[in-house]
C-alpha cells in the first residue's frame, strides 16, 4: 500500500471566535477540536502525521505533541502557504497526502478512510472531499465541468452571485499525490478577494494540466461542519453529544432525554444506569450497572457503584461505592471515598476524606480532612472543624460511633470505636472507645424568671 501522509491546518488566529482562546482549542464535547482531529486521522494509521501552528502553538503542542510533529507558519498568509510550511518535511516523499482544517472536528476516521481508499482507487492526483450544504455560505463552493469533473474551488468572498447559488461545498479536506501537491504548490497566488494562498487553487492547477481531479461527495454534511464561530461550535457540540449519547443508549444506559445529558468522551458507563436531565458526567468517570444519576447532577473523573443513586449534586474527583445514596443537594469534592450503602444527605459537603460502609451523614453537614470508619452515625449539622487558618487536621471517626446533632469535631481529634458523642457537643480532645462524651455547658432552669422580665418591662 502506498504510504499515507496526514497534513492538519491548525494555525489560523480563528478571527471569527472573538476569542483570547486559540480557536482549533476550543472544546467539542470537553476535548480541544484539534484532539478530535488528529485521534481520528490515528485511527486511519498515517505514517506520518505533521501539524501546522501558529499563535498559541505552545499551547496546541500541549494536547497534540505526541501524537503529531508541528511547524510553525510566523504568518499565517492562507491554507496554500500553511501547507508549504510541511515542505521540507514532506516534499520529497511518495505516497498520498491527506490535508484536514483543524476546525472540522465532527469528521470520523470512516470518513477518512474511504476518502483515501477513493483516491487511490481512482489514481487521482488530487482528490476532494465535498458535500451538499442546505445553507452553503461561507464554505467554498465546487465548480463543476460539463462532465461533471471538479474544474475549480470558488471561496465565498471571491464568488459570483451565480457561484454562490452552488451548493456542493468543499470540506477543506483532501488527498493528494504528495509530491504532485508540493509541485502545485508553487504555483498558487494570493491574487483574489482576501490576498491570500488559497490551498484549494491546487486542484484548479492540476486540473489545467490534464492531471485527474476527482471528488468524493460524503452524503453526511453534518460530519464537515467547519467551525468558525460561536455559532458553529454549539452545533458542533451538539452532534457530538448526540453521537456520544446514541453510542451509550446502544449499549444500554437509559438516556430520559438525551437532548439534555451530557456526557464526556471517556465516560464508561455500564448497561441498565439510568440518567435523568440536566446530567454532565466528564472526565475519566465510570458509572457501574443500576446506578440512577440526576436529575441536574455534574460528576466529574468520579467512579459510581453498582446501583448508587446520585441526585441533584456534584461530585469530583471521588470513589463512591455500591448501593450509596447521595443527595439531593450534594458537594463531593475531590478525594472523598464513600464507602458501600452509605448515605450522603442533603446540604453536606464531603471532601478528601473517606467515609465507611453504611455510615450516614444525613443532613447539613461538613466532612473535611477525616477518616470515618463503618456504620458509623453523624447527626445533623456536625461539623469537622479541620482548618485553624494555617494548616488542616484530620479527624478520626472509629467504627459503629453516634456523633450527637449539632457537634463540633476539633481536628486533630479522634472519636474512638462505638463511642457516643452527646449532641452539641464541642470535641477537643480524643473521645476513648465505649465512652460517652458530652462537652456543652450544663443548663440551668430559672423558675418564674419570665414573668419577672415581664412585669419589668411595664414600669
Ligand atoms: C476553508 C476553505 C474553504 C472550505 C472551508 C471548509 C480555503 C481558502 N478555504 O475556508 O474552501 O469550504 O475551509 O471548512 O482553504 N489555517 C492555517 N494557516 C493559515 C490560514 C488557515 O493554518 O494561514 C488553518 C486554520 O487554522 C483552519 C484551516 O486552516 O483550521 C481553515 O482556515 P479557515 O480560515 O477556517 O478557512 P475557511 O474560511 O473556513
Ligand atoms: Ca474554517
Amino acid at each position: 500500500m502506498a504510504k499515507r501522509y496526514a497534513v492538519i491546518l491548525a494555525a489560523g488566529q480563528g478571527t471569527r471566535m472573538k476569542s483570547k482562546l486559540y480557536k482549533v482549542l476550543h472544546p467539542v464535547a470537553g476535548r480541544p477540536m484539534v484532539q478530535h482531529v488528529t485521534s481520528q486521522l490515528n485511527a486511519v494509521n498515517p505514517d506520518e502525521m505533521v501539524t501546522i501552528v501558529g499563535h498559541g502553538a505552545d499551547k496546541v503542542a500541549e494536547y497534540i505533541g505526541d501524537e503529531s510533529r508541528l511547524v510553525l507558519q510566523e504568518e499565517q498568509l492562507g491554507t496554500g502557504h500553511a501547507v508549504m510550511q510541511a515542505k521540507e518535511l514532506l516534499e520529497d516523499k511518495e505516497g498520498t497526502t491527506i490535508v484536514v482544517c483543524g476546525d472540522t472536528p465532527l469528521i470520523t476516521s470512516e470518513t477518512y478512510q474511504t476518502l483515501f481508499e477513493h483516491h487511490e482507487q481512482e489514481s487521482a492526483k488530487a482528490t476532494i472531499l465535498t458535500a451538499k450544504a442546505p445553507n452553503p455560505a461561507g464554505y467554498g463552493r465546487v465548480i463543476r465541468n460539463e462532465q461533471n469533473q471538479v474544474e475549480r474551488i470558488i471561496e465565498q468572498k471571491d464568488a459570483t452571485d451565480t457561484e454562490r447559488a452552488i451548493n456542493e461545498i468543499n470540506t477543506g479536506t483532501y488527498c493528494f499525490d504528495n509530491k504532485a501537491l508540493f509541485e502545485a504548490l508553487q504555483h498558487v497566488s494570493n491574487d483574489n478577494a482576501q490576498g491570500e494562498y488559497y490551498l484549494p487553487d491546487v486542484i484548479e492547477i492540476l486540473q489545467n494540466r490534464g492531471e485527474k481531479v476527482s471528488a468524493f461527495q460524503t452524503p453526511d454534511f453534518e460530519e464537515t461542519l467547519g467551525v468558525n464561530d460561536r455559532s458553529a461550535l454549539a452545533r458542533a457540540e451538539k452532534v457530538m453529544k448526540r453521537r456520544i449519547n446514541e453510542k451509550h443508549m446502544q449499549n444500554g444506559v437509559t438516556l430520559i432525554d438525551p437532548d439534555n445529558t451530557y456526557i464526556g468522551l471517556d465516560v464508561i458507563i455500564e448497561p441498565d444506569v439510568l440518567i435523568y436531565p440536566g446530567s454532565i458526567i466528564t472526565g475519566e468517570t465510570t458509572i457501574k450497572s443500576d446506578a440512577e444519576i440526576g436529575p441536574h447532577t455534574e460528576i466529574d473523573n468520579c467512579f459510581v457503584g453498582q446501583s448508587t443513586v446520585i441526585r441533584h449534586s456534584v461530585a469530583k474527583d471521588s470513589h463512591i461505592g455500591d448501593r450509596v445514596q447521595v443527595g439531593p443537594y450534594a458537594h463531593i469534592r475531590p478525594e472523598a471515598s464513600i464507602g458501600s450503602e452509605a448515605k450522603i444527605g442533603n446540604f453536606v459537603e464531603v471532601k478528601k476524606s473517606s467515609l465507611g460502609e453504611k455510615s450516614k451523614v444525613s443532613h447539613l453537614s461538613y466532612i473535611g480532612d477525616a477518616d470515618i470508619g463503618d456504620n458509623v452515625n453523624i447527626g445533623c449539622g456536625t461539623i469537622t472543624v479541620n482548618y485553624d487558618g494555617n494548616n488542616k487536621y484530620l479527624t478520626t471517626i472509629e467504627d459503629d460511633s453516634f456523633i450527637g446533632c449539632n457537634s463540633n469535631l476539633i481536628a486533630p481529634v479522634t472519636v474512638g470505636e462505638g463511642s457516643y458523642v452527646a449532641a452539641g457537643s464541642t470535641i477537643t480532645d480524643d473521645v476513648p472507645g465505649d465512652s460517652l462524651s458530652i462537652a456543652r455547658a450544663r443548663q440551668t432552669n430559672k423558675e418564674g424568671y419570665a414573668s419577672r422580665i415581664k412585669n419589668q418591662k411595664k414600669d
